[in-house]
Order: C-alpha cells, then sequence, then structure tokens
C-alpha cells in the first residue's frame, strides 16, 4: 500500500520528460508468486542537444533483479533503484534499458498492476498501475510502441492476450507455450493490458466501412458464453453507430474484451484488448435487470468509443482527464439516446448527475470539470470529471449547432491523432471551426461549483411584452471563493395556454438564438415583445445547463407544464418540481410534529400522466417517480433529519396511492408481460411502469399480498427484484417478505452478481435495523471484502444509499462506517476511498449527526500510515 506522503501535483508544474521511450519489448514468464517481468526499453533524450540529464522511472512497491545498458550490466554507481523510483544518473542520448523485476499477482489485492482474478492473471494500468509492473515513465505523455511475450503453462493457462494484433505463438517444452502481440499504434503505458488463463470466448466479426474485417471476442468464464449474446450485439451497434455519427472507423485487425469478477471499476479502454468488470457483461433475462442490460450496452459503447476518444488522442497529463472521460461520456449517453428513447435517456441522465455530481460539487470535494490540483488521482474519477464534463461537452454542441460541433470535432481528431492533448486543444479546434471566442465557456472546466439561476417573469398585457429577470450566481467551492460569470445556455419556451410555444415578436436583453437565451452576464432583463397573453415560462429545457434554478412562479403554472410542455425532460421536470415542494412542506410539518397535507392537485396528476397513453411508459414511470430521500435532502440544503424526509415521502406514496389505487391496480394488471422477454427500451419502459406501480400499491393495505404474489410470479430479474425490494423495505416483519428474501437465496445463492441484487436489496432497507443487518451480511458466505462488486453493493448502498439507516440518530452507521472502510483499506485503499465519499454530506446533517459523523471521519484521519487514497478523501471531506 502506498502510504500517504502529502505530495501535491499541480497542473501548472506539468513539463515534458527528458527522456521519451519509441519502443517497449515486454516480456512475462506467468507465475501466481513470481512473474518475471522482462523490459527492453528503447530510450532517447527528448532534445538530443541538451545536455544529459538524470533518467527517473517510475515504480511502485517493485523490486529490480537486473539491469542492463545496451546489453552491458550496470555497476551499482551508473544508478539507484528503491521500490518507487529507478534513477539512472548518466545515461546516454539513445539506449536500450533492459530491466528485470519480479511481481508477485496473486498478492495483489489493490487490483492495481497486474494481479490475479478467479484464477486469472489480468492487468489494470489506468492511472499508476504500470508502475506497479515495470519502472516507466509512467504518464499518459509518453507514448510507446509495444510488443509483448507472454509465457506460461499451456494446460493451466491456455490463453494469452495483450494488446494489438496477435503475431507469433507456439509451443516450449516442458508443457509451455507463448505468444507475441504487437499493436503498432503507440500508446501510453496506462492503455497497456495483458490477460492469461482458462476462459471461454464468443467470437463474432465486424466489416468496418472501408471493408476492413475486424475479428470481435468476448472472453468470459466457460459455461457463460451466453450471458455474452447482449455484450457483443451493443458492441457491433457501437462500432457501427461511430462510423456514422463521428465517422469513427475501428483500427486493428482484432478486439478483444475480457469479464474478470474482481474490478476496482466499471471496465477499461485498453487498446484493442478491453478489460470489464463481469457485472457489466453478463447478462440474461433470469439474472440480470433491465437497469444492468441498459449499463452494459454503456459501457461496452463507452469503453469502445475511447479507442478514438482517449487512445489514438489521449491526455498530455491527468489533469485532462475530462478530456477523454467527459467526451466519452457524451459520446456513450448519445448512442443510449438514439439505440433508446432520447427523452427518457435525458432524464435518466439528469436524475444521476444530480444524484452523484450535484452533491459532489455542493460539498467539501467539490473540485473544477479540470482539477488543478491532486494528491491522488485514483481519487479524481469522479461524477464531476465524467458526468458534469459530458454536460460541458452537450452545452458546447447546444452553442455551436450540431453541423459545427462535428467539423470542430473531425478538426480534433485531424489534428491530434497520435498525440497526447489538452483541454486547450480540444477547444481550439471549435474556436477555429466556428470562428468563435471561447473563452468565457472555458470556464466551465476551470470553475467548480453549481451555477444557480434566479428568475422572475413579469407579462405587461397592454405592452404586449414578457420580461425574465435573470441573475447568474456561482457558488463558492474549496480554495474557490471568487467565481468569473459564465456562459450559459438556457433553452427555454413561453407555453401559451394551449400548450403550445407562443410566437414572440422580439427579444432584447440577452442574446437569443433557436430558442436558447445565452447568459453571459451576471444580471440580463430579457423582454419579449409581441406576448399577448401571460405565458407559463419553461426553462433549462433539456437541461441545456446543469444549473440549479430558482424561478419565483405560480404553482399552476408547474401543474400546467407537467402536463403540457412541448419538451418531454421539462414535462418531467415540472412533475418533479411539484413533488419535491410538496415534499418539503410535508418534511417541515412532520419536524413540527404536524400531519403532511398534501393537495389532491398531486394526486390528480399523477392519475392523468399514469393513464396518458400518449407517453411512453417509461416517461410516466420516471414522471411518476417521487423524488428520492437525497434529492429531497439536497432541495432542504441543511438541517437534514432523515427520518423526517422518510415519512414525508411514505405518506407522499400513500396519499397518491390511495387516491388512485383503482386507476393504479387497473393499468397494472394491463401491463403484465405477455410472450418471450426482450430487454428492448419499449418492453423495459413497460416493467418499469408496471413496478413503480407496484411500488404505490404495495404501499396500501393488503400491499404485502400484491408484492408476494408479483415476486412468485416474476420471469424476469427485473420484476423479482422490485418485487423483493418491495416485501422488504415496506413489509420488512412480514413472513412474506423472509420468505422471498430466502426463496431468492437459494435459487441465486452461487450467482455471485444476482446476489448482489440481495445484498443490496437489504442494505437498502430503511430503518434502524439496517445497520445490525449489514453486519449480519458481511458474515453471509457469499460475500467477501475481498471483491469490490460485494463491497459496493453491501457497504456501498448502505453508506451512500441508505438515509434513514446509514444516519441512525445514534451514529452507530457511522461507527460501521469508520470500522469497515479501514478494513477494507489494508487490502485496497482505492476502493476504500470511494466508499469513504459516503459521508461527503456529513455538513448538511442536523447538529447532533454531524458530530457524530465528524467523530467517525475523526477516528480515520487519526489512523496511523493511511494510505493516499483515504487520507486524501477524508482530510478533504473534514477540511
Ligand atoms: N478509463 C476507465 C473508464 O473507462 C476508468 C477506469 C477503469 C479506472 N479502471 C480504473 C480508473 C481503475 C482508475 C482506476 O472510465
Ligand atoms: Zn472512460
Amino acid at each position: 500500500m502506498r502510504t500517504d506522503t502529502g505530495q501535491v501535483f499541480r497542473l501548472e508544474d506539468y513539463r515534458p520528460s527528458d527522456y521519451l521511450i519509441p519502443q517497449t519489448d515486454l516480456s512475462f514468464i506467468l507465475s501466481p508468486d513470481s512473474t518475471l517481468v522482462t523490459a527492453t526499453l528503447t530510450i532517447r533524450r527528448r532534445d538530443p542537444g541538451a545536455r544529459n540529464a538524470p533518467l527517473v522511472l517510475d515504480g511502485d512497491g517493485l523490486q529490480l533483479r537486473g539491469i542492463r545498458l545496451d546489453g552491458k550490466p550496470l555497476s551499482q554507481d551508473d544508478y539507484s533503484a528503491t521500490p518507487d523510483k529507478l534513477v539512472l544518473h548518466n545515461p546516454p542520448a539513445d539506449f536500450t534499458l533492459t530491466l528485470e523485476t519480479d511481481i508477485a499477482p496473486s498478492k495483489n489485492t489493490a487490483l492495481m498492476g497486474l494481479y490475479r482474478s478467479n484464477g486469472v492473471y489480468c492487468t489494470q494500468c489506468e492511472a499508476e498501475g504500470f508502475r506497479r509492473i515495470t519502472y516507466f515513465l509512467d504518464r499518459p505523455d509518453v507514448l510507446s510502441v509495444y510488443t509483448v511475450r507472454i509465457q506460461a503453462d499451456r494446460a493451466e493457462v491456455p490463453l494469452l492476450l495483450s494488446n494489438g494484433n496477435p503475431v507469433e505463438k507456439g509451443d516450449l517444452a516442458d508443457g509451455r507455450h507463448f505468444a507475441v502481440w504487437h499493436d503498432p499504434f503507440p500508446k501510453p503505458s496506462y492503455l497497456f493490458a495483458l490477460v492469461a488463463g482458462d476462459l471461454g470466448v464468443v467470437s463474432d466479426s465486424f466489416t468496418t466501412a472501408s471493408g476492413r474485417a475486424v475479428d470481435l471476442g468476448i472472453y468470459v468464464e466457460h459455461g457463460k458464453e451466453p450471458l455474452a449474446a447482449y455484450a457483443m450485439d451493443a458492441l457491433k451497434r457501437s462500432m457501427k453507430w461511430d462510423e456514422e455519427a463521428f465517422g469513427r472507423e475501428y483500427d486493428l485487425d482484432v478486439f478483444n474484451i475480457v469479464a474478470v469478477s474482481d474490478f476496482n471499476m466499471g471496465a477499461m479502454e485498453n487498446k484493442g484488448l478491453n478489460i470489464f468488470n463481469d457485472k457489466y457483461v453478463l447478462a440474461d433475462e433470469d439474472t440480470a435487470s433491465d437497469t444492468d442490460f441498459a449499463n452494459i450496452e454503456a459501457i461496452i459503447a463507452h469503453e469502445y468509443f475511447h479507442n478514438w476518444t482517449g487512445n489514438r488522442i489521449t491526455c498530455r497529463d491527468w489533469f485532462q482527464l475530462c478530456l477523454k472521460e467527459g467526451l466519452t461520456v457524451f459520446r456513450d449517453h448519445e448512442f443510449s439516446a438514439d439505440q433508446r428513447s432520447r427523452a427518457v435517456k435525458r432524464i435518466a441522465e439528469v436524475r444521476t448527475l444530480r444524484a452523484h455530481q450535484f452533491p459532489e460539487d455542493q460539498g467539501p470535494l467539490a473540485h473544477p470539470v479540470r482539477p488543478r490540483r491532486y494528491r491522488e488521482i485514483n481519487n479524481f474519477y469522479t461524477a464531476t470529471v465524467y458526468e458534469k464534463g459530458s454536460e460541458v461537452v452537450r452545452m458546447l454542441r447546444t452553442i455551436l449547432g450540431a453541423d459545427d460541433f462535428r467539423k470542430g470535432m473531425d478538426l480534433y481528431f485531424e489534428r491530434h491523432d497520435g498525440e497526447a492533448a489538452t483541454i486547450e486543444d480540444f477547444l481550439k479546434a471549435f474556436e477555429d471551426t466556428s470562428g468563435r471566442d471561447l473563452s468565457q465557456f472555458a470556464l466551465w472546466y476551470h470553475q467548480a461549483g453549481t451555477p444557480n439561476l434566479t428568475v422572475t417573469a413579469e407579462h405587461d398585457a397592454e405592452a404586449e411584452t414578457f420580461t425574465l429577470q435573470i441573475e447568474q450566481s456561482v457558488p463558492p467551492t474549496p480554495s474557490e471563493s471568487r467565481k468569473r460569470l459564465m456562459h450559459i445556455p438556457v433553452q427555454f419556451g413561453l407555453v401559451g395556454s394551449d400548450g403550445r410555444d407562443l410566437a414572440y415578436a422580439e427579444a432584447e436583453g440577452a442574446s437569443v438564438e433557436g430558442g436558447v437565451i445565452h447568459l453571459r452576464k451576471r444580471r440580463h432583463s430579457v423582454r419579449f415583445s409581441g406576448v399577448r397573453e401571460r405565458p407559463a415560462v419553461s426553462l433549462n429545457r433539456g437541461f441545456s445547463a446543469p444549473v440549479t434554478l430558482s424561478v419565483e412562479q405560480r404553482a399552476e403554472d408547474q401543474f400546467f407544464l407537467a402536463r403540457h410542455d412541448s419538451d418531454a425532460f421539462s414535462r418531467w421536470q415540472a412533475f418533479n418540481t411539484v413533488m419535491t415542494e410538496a415534499l418539503m412542506a410535508a418534511s417541515r410539518r412532520i419536524l413540527d410534529d404536524r400531519e403532511p397535507d398534501f393537495s389532491p392537485a398531486i394526486a390528480e396528476l399523477a392519475g392523468a400522466v399514469a393513464e396518458d397513453k400518449g407517453l411512453e411508459e417509461a416517461f410516466r414511470a420516471l414522471a411518476l417517480t417521487p423524488p428520492g430521500e437525497a434529492d429531497i435532502a439536497r432541495e432542504i440544503g441543511g438541517n437534514i433529519d432523515p427520518d423526517a424526509i422518510f415519512a414525508a415521502r411514505e405518506a407522499l406514496i400513500r396519499f397518491i396511492a390511495e387516491a388512485n389505487r383503482d386507476l393504479f391496480a387497473g393499468i397494472y394488471a394491463n401491463l403484465k408481460d405477455g410472450g418471450p422477454f426482450s430487454p428492448d427500451a419499449a418492453s423495459a419502459g413497460r416493467r418499469a411502469l408496471r413496478n413503480l406501480l407496484l411500488d404505490y400499491l404495495s404501499a396500501l393495505p393488503g400491499g404485502v399480498d400484491l408484492a408476494s404474489r408479483h415476486f412468485a410470479s416474476a420471469t424476469n430479474m427485473t420484476d423479482r427484484a422490485a418485487a423483493l425490494t418491495g416485501l422488504t423495505h415496506r413489509h420488512q416483519a412480514a413472513a412474506q417478505a423472509i420468505e422471498a428474501l430466502s426463496a431468492f437465496e437459494k435459487t441465486y445463492g452461487k450467482d455471485a452478481l444476482v446476489m448482489d441484487k440481495w445484498f443490496a436489496i437489504q442494505a437498502a432497507a430503511p430503518g434502524a435495523g439496517t445497520v445490525d443487518a449489514v453486519k449480519r451480511l458481511a458474515a453471509h458466505p457469499s460475500f467477501s471484502l475481498a471483491n469490490p462488486n460485494r463491497l459496493r453493493s453491501l457497504f456501498g448502498t448502505f453508506f451512500s444509499g441508505n438515509q434513514t439507516g446509514f444516519h441512525r440518530a445514534d451514529g452507530a452507521g457511522y461507527v460501521l462506517f469508520a470500522d469497515t472502510i479501514l478494513g477494507i483499506e489494508k487490502r485496497n485503499p482505492q476502493v476504500a476511498a470511494r466508499l469513504a465519499t459516503g459521508l461527503r454530506s456529513w455538513r448538511s446533517l442536523e447538529p447532533k449527526r454531524q458530530e457524530l459523523a465528524r467523530k467517525a471521519l475523526v477516528s480515520i484521519a487519526s489512523t496511523k500510515g493511511l494510505s493516499a487514497d483515504l487520507s486524501d478523501i477524508i482530510e478533504r471531506t473534514l477540511a
């Protein structure tokens, strides 16, 4: 474990390396406890005229076993080697360096570098894992052409994979064999990959637009091949889509994907050899939910799209991470929007952004999309870099229009192919193609914090003008107290009483083009003339900018927009706002010992949306979903009492369900799946609506029987998991809930990925008893502290997804938090640090919980010898 040294890396300190490594030859002689790695590096001084500088290579926990320069052993005086550094004091300008290291994949529990997962050798090198394999210039701006030779026992390890194209393989004495791979595309070390083991394969092929045939392979555990069919289909659709939407073709003869069980993140885009968390590959109707199918499609696409945005053009340094991640998320969002329903996809994206990025941006871990400093880069694979990074690219397209956006992308690809680029390079391509000045827009990359827009509206019937007063403010965030004014593109509509957008004669006070108001100043008074009737104003349609809105508006306007706005996102938003406001009021009343009193108009609206056949089922499901407890807490902002919020939410669900009981029951009955299962968006939407109605109906008397029947008759995992959730969250003590849990366990006890759902559903159960349930579940035979998916489903769900259970008033959840995270850190600091973000919003809690949470954080902070990963998160959280 790399312990914290307190070292801070700063963007302004960037300078190119003194040496280049144009060629890298690696040889691996694989064995679990002692793998011999021989690296033969062709090294060249960047500036041959410069006087010689020492060569400093990165390492992490390495032991040097041999070193030769141009084939000759070096003397002790020529170099110095420590586990984390190799220095050649006085190297020539051009030479070959041969390094031998001996590593132990079986002892690698951090899952960075070369490790073993279920007996399979595999690697994870992003961001700084390559230095756990051999000494190297382990930084993304050092691009090298790799040739990799792998040797292992033939019977035990029949499959030998690396990046690029296969060039040679053969048998050796003593039952051993080897394979050689060559990747012609220069790449940074973080994209290196090796997989070796005994796996099954699903093969297919894809012919690119220019006629190149590509062999596709998805490698999974023997017997699981049928579960990779959906992933293969998603891969072929991704390859086709990137040709059509971005003009990007694949470039090697093979494209391989390997699914492994132990993986710190979702998946990794290694050149020609993507490695996936098996959760994002394996699926069939019996074991995977519709959300799983959608995630598989999105992540397969994401990693594939990295081939151009990330691999062919990579990042100059890790501060530029959003250059590849934000852009690639934008690309996978667009792909999913085209494959499914654009409106539904957009709503889902915004829900995710608000659930993950907004609290990050509004708390102690806030940072710009392109950070300026970090202590541990692993902690910057965040919702801000990924999700907000994608929103920034989306705004760029809104501002430029689709055509100029595409021209800018084309220029970016053409200009920087084969290079390690920066955000400035990216923006310059769009400035050059469009002729626009994007310097104010660039602040979206540089300033942290969620901008807020305060809006008031006034209609002058006599003058026939409608005026919007809009003021922007960006709140202070850690180490950025003063903010500059941003360029915020706000898509809007003025909705008339017939539900149509009103035409207006002229708009003054801001540049308004194509239904978008461009805010650039602190205040704009935007006056529309020729507006005869008072419109309902629909703002931030399609969520055109990642901001919060404080709009002074009549309550009935929201109800009206929820039924009539022509923009589906805004219609969803209006209903969501109606519910959020009702829930905030209800939770205040509960804290005052009063009963919530909801307006019947909410129940009517819910009924009208539920039965509106003109709306997609998936949309109706999203619209009817009440804001989550964390969403409500975020709107309230501070002094949070999770129990009051929970009670308010349950009361609203019962109120809507009681008023619509027969209607909901009727729609529910009509939505039952007929015919064979299909994971397509329309079928998934039907299931989503039916399961959402189940959630309402299960809150009524008799709900336990309905949920229990739903569970027993389920023919797919989506329905089964929804019913199990309803039973265990609303009827924990009922015999039917206990029976369903044990039936599920009996059926799926051997299937780790399905058991993750069983753990997660129980970890999310509301109430004070869940702390003990989680402790009990941690001792379950299907649980393992060594597997990140298990940790995320049990502890991740509990710490980040259970408001009443984790934030139990006596602080027992926080004690479990500290103990668990310190235990996990010893094996896997990266996953421990991520789990530790579960307390990032501790300052919004009411004072008693706040103090108990602080104590738990301090108890971690005062532990000796913390990892860089964990101490970075905890210290920033407490600062
Ligand atoms: N680049 C990966 C992605 O596509 C992220 C990733 C996978 C990662 N594994 C990792 C990042 C391990 C850090 C550590 O998003
Ligand atoms: Zn990515």
